[in-house]
């Protein structure tokens, strides 16, 4: 197995002549065994991990210049909608946020001055799909770099390089990780160019993980494909289940065919993952919260992507930072509840939910 290379520095032999290794801030052995473990999954050439996804989402947005504009989708995960909107715009940078369901919104807000189109797909809670190839044509057409956000699908799932995308962002967090134990980000890319500029900000800036955290997504990686199995098959139970619940308004699951960009999903993804989010027919708060605190298997936290089922209030929670306005308008409602559909007995699960509606 991978040492844990679990030194800040490396002996020299002479000034300058050392083994590879000088610091661990810039390399760590522990870490490069990851980052090649990523890039290898996602088909690109560099991998790079960072402490934290926002840590990666921060290197990515300092490739830009003041005066440079992002194009993003308009139900992004809270906290990159934090960053660019109340960080990064303070520094010159114009974000646009729209429904990238239709790329027709998309292609309407490109300009001189866009230099970043940033998809997450499916999105976070809204489960909705982005055609990363029809972004990608509009990305080479006007010459603007392309990111995926994907951490909801894995390279499991979907690989967005192979569709086109110059970057790909991960929060490892999630399902990369798999435990709900560690707290990393990764980017992964081909071109030889923007790995340069981005290991330059990681070392320069200095986001970077300890190697006791890579060593543990190290062996997280391990079980991915069996763990994104058992994710997707309990995830297709779940969100059936739901969809037939009288207590139910709406079920939001890429897998039904009436989703939003259903066939999109079916095109670049291998199957629809284990995120569900679903509204209630009641949108009395108390109930919503009743709901959520009567739960006995999906634990009440933030985060997602464990082995072990996990339920959320979006407005409250993760997407807390998002302004009420802008959240119903893109269709986050007061009463979603997002699931994080662990790998558990799915009759167990079943079971779960029944007595919380009930
Ligand atoms: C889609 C998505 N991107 C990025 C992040 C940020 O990652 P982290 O929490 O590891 O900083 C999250 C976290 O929930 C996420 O869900």
């Amino acid at each position: 197995m991978t040492p844990i290379y679990q030194t800040s520095t490396y002996v020299q032999k002479s000034p300058g002549d050392h083994k590879g290794y000088e610091y661990s801030r810039t390399h760590n052995p522990t870490r490069t065994q990851l980052q090649n473990a990523l890039a290898a999954l996602e088909n690109g050439k560099h991998g790079l991990c960072f402490a934290s996804g926002m840590a990666a989402v921060d290197a990515i947005i300092k490739i830009l210049k003041p005066g440079d504009e992002v194009i993003s989708t308009n139900d992004l995960y809270g906290g990159s909608y934090r960053i660019f909107t109340k960080i990064f715009q303070n520094y010159g940078i114009k974000f646009h946020f729209t429904n990238m369901g239709n790329l027709a919104n998309v292609e309407e807000l490109v300009n001189d001055k866009t230099k970043m189109i940033w998809v997450e797909t499916p999105t976070n809670p809204l489960l909705n799909i982005i055609d990363i190839k029809g972004c990608a044509a509009i990305a080479k057409k006007h010459n603007i770099l392309l990111v995926a956000d994907n951490t909801f699908a894995t390279p499991y799932l979907q690989t967005p390089l192979d569709l086109g995308a110059d970057i790909v962002m991960h929060s490892l967090t999630k399902y990369m990780g798999g435990h709900s134990d560690v707290v990393m980000g990764a980017i992964i890319v081909n071109d030889d160019d923007l790995h340069q500029q981005l290991s330059f900000i990681q070392n320069s800036c200095g986001g970077t993980p300890g190697p006791q955290d890579c060593f543990l997504v190290l062996r997280g990686l391990k079980t991915l494909h069996l763990r994104m199995e058992r994710h997707c098959q309990n995830g297709r139970q779940v969100a059936e289940f739901l969809r037939n619940h009288p207590k139910v308004e709406k079920v939001y699951w890429p897998g039904f065919e009436d989703h939003n960009n259903h066939e999109v999903a079916r095109e670049q993804m291998r199957d629809f993952g284990g995120m569900v989010s679903f509204d209630l027919k009641s949108n009395k708060a108390e109930d919503v919260i009743s709901v959520l605190e009567n739960f006995k298997f999906f634990a009440l936290a933030e985060s997602l992507g464990g082995v072990e089922s996990l339920c959320g209030h979006p407005a409250t929670m993760t997407h807390a930072s998002i302004p009420p306005a802008e959240r119903i308008k893109a269709g986050l409602s007061d009463s979603l509840i997002r699931l994080s559909v662990g790998v558990e007995d799915a009759e167990d699960l079943l079971g779960d939910l029944e007595q919380a509606l009930a």
